[in-house]
């Protein structure tokens, strides 16, 4: 699987629709939409594929990435892009063919296909994946596009009335990029520090006076940025308030491997809940020999931080309901240059939320901040997990075998800097250089700044462990690294969980809670388990 496709909630249902190719395990000619549903978003029912290639004329290369859209009474479409037998990109129509089928198995393309051309400059070849389409108060659809036209990336907006007929609209772009990447995946959403705040089912006026995110893929170097701003709808303008590549330091949902990522707006929790896919790094041949590749990541609630300066993501309540046996400590001394193990939880499968504090007056001490460290990753490459600070590393060693030689280490270190209206600089690191004993694997470290001042509070991590995939959240889900690992000998019961700290200075564990996990259940549509 690749891309998260036209995820939604329908009558008591969630849908994941999902990039998949038929015929073998690794990428192809031949992309369909597979399809499944869940009533938890844990436990997964995987149902017959919902969208295939069909159509010469249409998509009979590949039906590509999505969106779902509510409409009114009670009608649903998905806009996807397909590729016809030349390779060029159109936006086409499905809607269900029964409404009273509780789990919508089956779709129907509409005869109107395809919807969207690539006319007048816009590069067949890169014309893809429709965003969710939103209605103004005029009541026209507005949906975007990612294109090149003339050589430049651009958000292109279709609008329509009656969701059949869509027209690009007359403006240049909706948003027209800085950079030269390959644009994929739009998302486009309102914000706001409720989950309520992200319904984009039917815009109201209320919602014109906050934030949008607009969240886009780029196909280069396979990252999820965003950048928030205000939408004026009279007008269809997005003013974006920073730049997607703003110096290295843009925003990202995750600083790890999440890509393609899509969101949706759940109207029975009223919250906005986003899936990315993440990818492998190890060989083909090893996809084959293991029958699949790519997944998803746990779901994630998005909010709006509360300094609106950045999205916040938390893994979704309801998979606290997997979690089993339970170790809890508090106010736990880690000397510098010490290592705890935590005993009692299955490590290879395991919930860890830890929070570390600090005498605020030693923080004086922390390491001084370079002003040439821009760039949080290349820092964490050069500060890895094995080098020893002042405030750090101090974190959490996962998917570990009891001598070390395997970890994956999840660390912060905090700087001091010279800044009077930021005073330390906390960075967040995942190291991946030893998360696996096996040759031609990522071995990459990924780090990014957190946006916080442990003057005023404590550091936490959440960190949700599945074997092969370590999700972490740092202060509170304001950011967020996903490591796709293989290990190779700290495995199941080989695999240890420890807390270090590597700094001279102590920190204090304020409260650590790890809980082994349950296997989610899944099922296919003709009722084999196969957990
Ligand atoms: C992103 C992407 C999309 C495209 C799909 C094809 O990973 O390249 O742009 O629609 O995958 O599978």
């Amino acid at each position: 699987m690749n891309d998260p496709n036209g995820p939604m909630y329908y009558k008591g249902v969630y849908h994941l629709f999902y990039q998949y190719n038929p015929q073998g395990p690794v990428w192809g000619g031949d992309i369909a939409w597979a399809h499944s549903i869940s009533h938890n978003l844990i436990d997964w029912i995987h149902l017959d594929i919902a969208l295939s290639p069909t159509d010469p004329q249409l998509d009979i290369r590949g039906c590509w990435s999505g969106s779902t859209t509510h409409l009114p009474n009670h009608n649903l479409a998905i806009l996807y892009t397909g590729r016809d037998s030349k390779e060029h990109q159109f936006q086409h129509l499905a809607t269900p063919k029964d409404l009273n089928d509780p789990f919508l198995r089956e779709w129907t393309k509409s005869p109107l296909n395809p919807l969207m051309t690539p006319i007048n400059g816009i590069n067949p070849l890169e014309f893809r994946d429709p965003s969710t389409a939103w209605r103004g108060l005029d009541g026209v659809w507005r949906v975007v596009v990612g294109a090149q036209v003339d050589g430049k990336w651009k958000a292109l907006l279709y609008t329509s009335k009656d969701f059949e007929h869509w027209t690009k609209s007359d403006k240049t772009a909706f948003y027209l990029f800085d950079n030269d990447l390959v644009v994929e995946c739009i998302d486009f959403f309102p914000v706001g520090i409720n989950g309520s705040d992200g319904d984009n089912h039917y815009l109201n006026e209320d919602q014109y006076e906050k934030k949008f995110a607009m969240k886009v893929s780029f196909q280069a170097n396979k990252r999820d940025c965003y950048v928030l701003g205000q939408y004026s709808p009279e007008i269809d303008e997005f003013r974006a308030e920073s730049e997607f590549m703003d110096k290295g330091c843009d925003l990202r949902l995750d600083y790890g491997k999440f890509y393609a990522s899509k969101s949706f707006y759940d109207s029975e929790k009223r919250r906005r809940v986003v899936w990315g896919w993440v990818m492998e790094s190890d060989h083909d041949v090893d996809a084959h020999i293991r029958g699949w590749s790519g997944l998803q990541s746990f779901p994630r609630t998005i909010v709006l931080s509360e300094s609106g300066r950045q999205l916040i993501q938390w893994p979704i309540k309801e998979i606290e309901a997997l979690r089993g046996d339970n170790v809890n400590f508090q106010n736990k001394e880690l000397h510098g240059d010490s290592v705890l193990e935590i005993p009692g939880v299955t490590a290879s499968q395991a919930d860890v939320e830890v929070s570390f504090e600090f005498e605020v007056a030693e923080l004086e001490e922390a390491e001084p901040m370079d002003p040439s460290w821009v760039d949080p990753q290349l820092l964490c490459n050069e500060k890895n997990a094995s080098v020893k600070g002042t405030f750090g590393p101090f974190g959490l060693k996962v998917l570990a075998l009891d001598d070390l030689s395997e970890q994956t280490s999840i660390f912060f270190r905090i700087f001091k800097t010279n800044i009077d209206t930021e005073k330390y600089k906390v960075l967040m690191c995942s190291d991946q250089s030893r998360s696996s004993l096996k040759n031609g694997v990522d071995k990459h470290i990924y780090g990014t700044f957190l946006d916080l001042d442990p003057c005023q509070e404590k550091i936490t991590l959440r960190t949700l462990i599945d074997h092969s995939i370590v999700e972490s959240f740092g202060g509170e889900g304001r950011s967020c690294i996903t490591a796709r690992v293989y290990p190779k000998l700290a495995v199941n019961k080989a695999s240890h969980l420890y807390a270090f700290n590597y700094g001279t200075k102590s920190v204090k564990i304020s409260e650590l809670n790890a809980w082994s996990m349950r296997n989610a259940q899944f099922e296919s549509s003709i009722g084999e388990e196969n957990h």
